[in-house]
């Protein structure tokens, strides 16, 4: 079997080092850079700029993309015009474009596999197609990227800062040196969406759905979380509800008992609730060159054993089709955090406030102040509409006494 990889950076080596040594009669032939003359672990005369070149060549059949950013929508909108099955890792271009893609496939007769785009070395994207799909999903949560894990547990267990933990985080290669593109959410909603559309008939992109990153997230919110109970993860969610879907990312608080709460590091679950499936939680390593390796030889090799079709009618749902779960149905328990000045009359403004827009309590804590230091002002809820509380963190928001962005987070999935 001859392949052309697309990409040759961090999982492009991994995967070119295991094919090489595992996997003998798989050659690759060809791959595109784009800067030809870095020195990188490879035979030079196997490097090329130019992507005409590899689809001119008949001998290779199958394209493997594991290029990072955008351009990869245009390289594989062309591998499979061409006439070449593709496998890629680049959960953007599956995300911004899994549907078009498919289509081209289909027409074409080739095969479109994205295995490696979520959960790195956790096999969700078969599994769902195959297993999941055919029944009613009631509710799918994930972690879904382990470098805000890797935060998030480090800052939770250890009881430093964000600023550390990313740090940390960076020294042991988990995050990148521009960190933006995991800790604003926007990885875990390109995830999020891949996973709404293998499951329902809703089009909607990342851009689209509610997203919420980790950024304003500190130890006093975890310690808080800790103290009663919870643990603060980032999620993806898709909720089926009767009104239509709840889909987002955002930072959660779970219950310490539920089966995502006890997920640490760099490791990425996915939690699935539905009937008569009940519920299941794949677990594993959600990123880095090895696990992602995996998935995309496991893709491979069902080309290689000639198991064809396999997601040409991935997005074609029978099911109705879906809706966005309109905001003013939507409710929930929440979490606040308002870092105030300490002078007098701030819990009652703050308290007002939520009285004014009917936002049940239902718990407070303030620091001890000490002298003229800013304190947290700590405040949960019982279930109440979503729809009213930015209005209501605007309105708390025009006190003097407040001094940062406050912070709101959903309590439970
Ligand atoms: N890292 C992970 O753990 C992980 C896990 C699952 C999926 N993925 C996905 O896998 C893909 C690769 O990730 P990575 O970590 O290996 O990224 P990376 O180290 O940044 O490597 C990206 C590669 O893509 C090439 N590339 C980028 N834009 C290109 C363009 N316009 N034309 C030709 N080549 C281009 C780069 O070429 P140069 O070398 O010439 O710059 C580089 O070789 C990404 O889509 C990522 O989302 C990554």
């Amino acid at each position: 079997m001859k392949i052309a990889m697309l990409g040759f950076g961090n999982i492009g080596t991994g995967f070119y080092n295991e094919i090489k040594t595992n996997y003998k009669d798989i050659e690759v032939a060809k791959v595109l850079v784009r800067d030809i003359k870095k020195t990188r672990a490879i035979e030079s005369e196997k490097l090329t700029a130019d992507f005409d070149e590899i689809l001119r060549d008949a001998s290779i059949g199958t394209i493997v993309d594991v290029t990072a950013g955008e351009a990869s929508v245009k390289y594989i909108t062309g591998a499979l015009s061409a006439s070449k099955n593709v496998i890629t890792a680049n959960k953007m271009a599956v995300s911004l474009a899994g549907g078009e893609l498919i289509d081209i496939a289909r027409e074409k007769g080739v095969n479109f596999y994205f295995e490696a785009s979520v959960g790195g070395g956790i096999p969700v994207i078969n599994l769902f197609n195959e297993n999941v799909k055919p029944h009613r999903i009631d509710k799918v949560v994930g972690i879904l990227n382990g470098t805000t894990n890797y935060i998030l547990t480090k800052m939770a267990d250890d009881g430093i800062e964000f600023s550390d933990a990313l740090k940390l985080a960076q020294q042991k290669g988990f995050a990148e040196p521009d960190p933006t593109f995991d800790i604003t959410g926007l990885d875990s909603a390109y995830k999020t969406t891949i996973l709404k559309d293998l499951l329902f008939n809703y089009k909607c992109g990342a851009e689209d759905i509610f997203c919420q990153g980790i950024d304003k997230i500190t130890r006093a919110d975890l310690a808080y979380a800790k103290s009663i109970g919870y643990q603060i993860k980032l999620v993806g969610y898709i909720q089926n509800n009767a009104s239509g879907l709840d889909i987002g990312v955002r930072p959660i608080f779970l219950p310490s008992d539920h089966p995502l709460a006890g997920v640490k590091n760099e490791y990425n679950a996915i939690y699935i609730e539905g009937s008569p499936i009940g519920e299941i939680m794949l677990y594993g390593r959600g990123a880095g060159a090895k696990p992602t390796t995996a998935s995309l030889i496991a893709d491979l090799l069902r080309l290689k054993r000639g198991e064809t079709n396999m997601f040409n009618n991935a997005y074609e749902h029978s099911r109705l089709k879906k809706q966005q779960m309109p905001e003013e149905l939507k409710s929930q328990s929440n979490y606040f955090r308002f870092t105030v000045l300490d002078v007098p009359g701030v819990i009652s403004k703050i308290t007002a406030a939520f009285e004014k827009y009917n936002i049940s309590i239902s718990s407070m804590k303030q620091d001890i102040s000490n002298s003229n230091e800013p304190v947290n002002v700590i405040f949960t809820t019982h279930e109440s509409k979503c729809s009213k509380i930015p209005k209501m963190i605007e309105e708390i928001k025009k006190n003097k006494f407040i001094i940062s962005e406050p912070v709101w987070f959903k309590i439970g999935i």
